[in-house]
């Protein structure tokens, strides 16, 4: 069953939520704070209304597009209370690194991106409004830990964005993933928001060392964050949302330890999730998705059959098809042997009549002759005379093309 987006009941309201995050009725976004005790409006157009989260490295505020008809947006201060100068620029280039990662995605379980830009020495990243809320605030508004199969299905949908930012060209690596930044939108879809330390992943270079205590896993602390890290920290928000404690930092975590109703097979899947060492994880979130969900895997095996019998029918096809042509291409060459051999005979058959009309044409010669001259020897001539003819006629022009 879905649980209620805005204030996690797990039984859904008949009709909307009366707690209903409307862009202007939200009490959250009606909450003020010093910027937004005075009517601000942004760029000309972007008008806060109030705010709807604080992170660390920001404040999230409530916005209306004058420009496009008022459409409800988000925008997102970068916080400008830094100690140092230097953890101010860093959190500048994080901010803006936010801003151009989300530029290059585009998948529905992602905020979208809609406007960057800098202001009275501010800067502020404008989103998509996110109809709903964060995982963590409403599990602490409902006090108690998420169904087991509401779980996997938010865990297998973000196994889904964690896959299409894994195979992203380059792969991206969230590196922060945890309920705080999940969010449950009114259609049950999950959104990952705050894309701050994301990056494309570079194994060269010096990684992040930035770091949620919990979600985190080792790696992450010495910056060499791999795929593998966003599967770590997908299995302690599995871990956090069936218990409803927040996960130990650097610890591989059972939850049917905290919550008995949790079953041991999930509990062996968020176990080898958060393994400590990287190898002993599941090595993608493809890999934990079938985890998650054996059926699916079943279903995709009992497939195999099917997809092996077009394999089979298809190699068959082929070879009748190579074996036909073989058959066609013999049949041709004999066709043309046999023609040559007709042509060869027709040829001696040719020389043959040639020879013998030679030969026909000495003994009436002869004849001719033996009548006016009535001499034996001369028969003997003629006949020599032409098998001569005969012989030079059948060597100068065996296709008897002069006659
Ligand atoms: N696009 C959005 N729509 C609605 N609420 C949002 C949106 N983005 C962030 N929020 C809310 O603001 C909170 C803080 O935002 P986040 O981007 O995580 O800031 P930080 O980088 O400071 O952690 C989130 O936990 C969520 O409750
Ligand atoms: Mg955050």
């Amino acid at each position: 069953m879905t649980a209620c987006p805005s204030c996690g009941d797990p039984t859904p309201h008949n009709g909307p939520c009366p707690n209903s995050l409307n862009a202007e009725l939200n009490p959250l976004a009606r909450e003020q704070d010093s910027w937004t005790a005075k009517s601000h409006i942004l760029q000309g157009r972007y008008e806060i209304i109030g705010r709807l989260g604080q992170g660390g490295m920001g404040t999230v505020y409530m916005a209306r597009d004058q420009r496009l008809a008022n459409r409800a947006c988000v925008v997102k201060k970068l916080r400008d209370d830094f100690f140092r100068l230097e953890d101010q620029k860093k959190a500048e280039e994080m901010f803006e690194r936010e801003a151009h990662v989300l530029s290059q995605l585009d998948h529905a379980n992602i905020v979208h991106v809609l406007d960057y830009f800098e202001e009275d020495n501010g800067f502020f990243l404008v989103m998509e409004y996110v109809e709903g809320r964060d995982l963590a605030s409403i599990l602490q508004q409902r006090g108690n830990p998420f169904e087991e199969s509401q779980v996997v299905d938010w865990a297998c949908q973000i196994c889904d964005v964690l896959e299409y930012l894994h195979e992203h060209d380059p792969p991206v690596i969230y590196r922060d993933l945890k309920p705080s930044n999940i969010m449950f939108d009114v259609k049950g879809r999950v959104k990952l928001v705050d894309f701050g330390i994301a990056r494309a992943f570079d194994p060269g270079s010096e990684g992040t060392h930035v770091v949620s205590a919990g979600y985190s896993p080792p790696e992450q602390y010495w910056g060499e964050a791999d795929t593998r890290s966003d599967v770590y920290s997908l299995g302690a928000t599995c871990y956090y949302l069936l218990t409803g404690v927040q996960p130990e930092a650097l610890h591989s975590v059972s939850a049917k330890l905290m919550n008995p109703q949790v079953s041991l097979a999930l509990d062996q899947v968020v176990l080898k999730a958060t393994a400590q060492n990287p190898l002993d994880r599941y090595q993608s979130a493809r890999e934990l998705k079938a985890a998650l969900r054996p059926e699916t895997k079943t279903k995709a095996k009992s497939k195999g059959p099917i997809e092996a019998a077009i394999l089979i029918g298809l190699v068959l096809v082929t070879c009748l098809a190579f074996f036909a042509y073989m058959r066609f291409e013999e049949l041709l060459r004999k066709q043309s042997e046999d023609e040559q051999v007709k042509d060869a005979l027709n040829s001696k058959l040719k020389s043959f009549s040639r020879a013998q009309e030679a030969e026909q044409k000495a003994i009436d010669g002869w004849r001719l002759e033996s009548k006016q001259y009535g001499s034996a020897g001369s028969e003997k001539k003629y006949q020599h005379q032409a098998a001569e003819e005969t012989a030079e006629s059948a060597l100068t022009d065996p296709d008897g093309l002069a006659h």
